[in-house]
């Protein structure tokens, strides 16, 4: 028989996300897919990662209109470890690139009304080769990044087998929620074991992480997008029920502002991410953006669908043969959100539809 108690705590251990955050898509931006690994700070004093580049975005959030559309998390990616643990074992960052350490980094970030995230990995290294976290380190990592004030973890997986993941990331689930700072927790799990069920458990990822990432790393392309797009939507029964306020599949960052998409191209990664619930954290050079790629990442009416507290994922109604593509979300109210997608690649296309065929009652609706 479970006393109350037990039950309490059993509850703690599977509900160990459910500390309020993330209710809506995490939204902000990530140095990772823009500004990679660069290390060189002599030669590349603008773009290499330091606390410079994380500083000079969170005044660009702050004073360009982003934070109030709700882009609040800044989140550093691989590469700002040294490249050995301090003498108690706990991460550092390099010093030379972060000089004066994560904590003042994270009050920088505070003081703009933002949130920092972070970035390790479950296993012996980084993707990238800097320290990772392996079974015995989490506490103290998980330690490390609430002692720094940090709001947001990204847990990588590489150099670590199934079996140390499986393990791992409930372990640094549990780690966070000990530290009794609220943090948001990104798992890269479902990606390092190959996306789907039964080897992921969206169950079991939907109880734990705050988002997860499911498929391969997102590029400065069109045909990046497509690739992930096609994945998300061929698998949409498995993964769109897991999605739900806490808990959100992650198709990866938005690469508007980039070198790799058009104007067009760029609306429909934005549209296509909005129905599908996705976080949107953008990596891009929030100094140098021009006014209509700027304009496409704070579409007001996007954002609203994107961060519609139903939380329901959208789905893709129909795909037809002349390659346009119907995608639908519900939305609180009994409003609802539809997009098409040409995939032709000749001329602009007329598209005729109906109600029905849209999966709609008969009735008056307001567009
Ligand atoms: C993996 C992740 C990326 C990024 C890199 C960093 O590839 O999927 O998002 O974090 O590692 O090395």
């Amino acid at each position: 028989m479970f006393g109350p108690m037990s039950l309490l705590s059993l509850f703690a251990l599977v509900q160990s996300n459910d500390n309020g955050l993330a209710l809506t898509p995490p939204m902000g931006w990530m140095a990772w897919e823009r500004f990679r690994c660069d290390t060189d700070c002599q030669e590349d004093p603008e773009n290499c990662i330091s606390e410079v580049l994380f500083r000079d975005m969170a005044d660009r959030l702050y004073e360009d209109g982003w934070r109030e559309l709700g882009y609040e998390y800044v989140i550093i990616d691989d590469c700002w470890m040294s490249k050995a643990r301090d003498q108690d074992g706990r991460l550092q960052p390099d010093p030379d690139r972060f000089p004066s350490g994560i904590a003042r980094l994270a009050e920088y970030v505070h003081s703009r009304g933002l949130k920092l995230g972070i970035y390790a990995d479950m296993g012996r290294y980084t993707c990238m080769g800097f320290p990772g976290t392996t079974l015995d380190r989490i506490k103290t990592d998980a330690q490390t990044f609430a002692d720094w004030g940090v709001d947001y973890l990204k847990f990588d997986g590489c150099s670590s087998n199934p079996l140390e993941q499986m393990l791992g990331y409930p372990l640094m689930s549990k780690a966070l929620n000990a530290t009794g700072r609220p943090m948001v927790y990104s798992c890269s799990w479902p990606v390092y074991v190959g996306s789907l069920p039964p080897e992921v458990n969206y169950t079991l990822l939907g109880n734990i992480c705050h988002l997860w990432r499911n498929y391969y790393d997102i590029q400065d392309s069109w045909e990046s997008v497509k690739f992930i797009k096609d994945w998300f939507f061929k698998n949409q029964d498995y993964i769109q029920p897991a999605a739900g306020p806490g808990r959100w599949n992650d198709p990866d960052m938005l690469i508007i502002g980039n070198f790799g998409l058009s104007l067009d191209q760029s609306r429909a990664q934005m549209a296509l991410w909005s129905i599908m619930a996705a976080p949107l954290i953008m990596s891009n050079n929030l100094r140098q953006l021009d006014a209509s790629t700027q304009a496409i990442l704070q579409n007001k009416l996007a954002i609203i669908i994107n961060q519609d507290p139903l939380g329901i994922q959208g789905r893709q109604l129909l795909t037809e043969k002349s390659k346009i593509e119907v995608y639908w979300r519900p939305l609180v109210d009994s409003n609802s959100a539809l997009a098409f997608l040409s995939m032709r690649s000749d001329m602009p296309y007329l598209y005729h539809t109906s109600l029905g065929k849209l999966g709609y009652d008969v009735g008056i609706y307001q567009v």
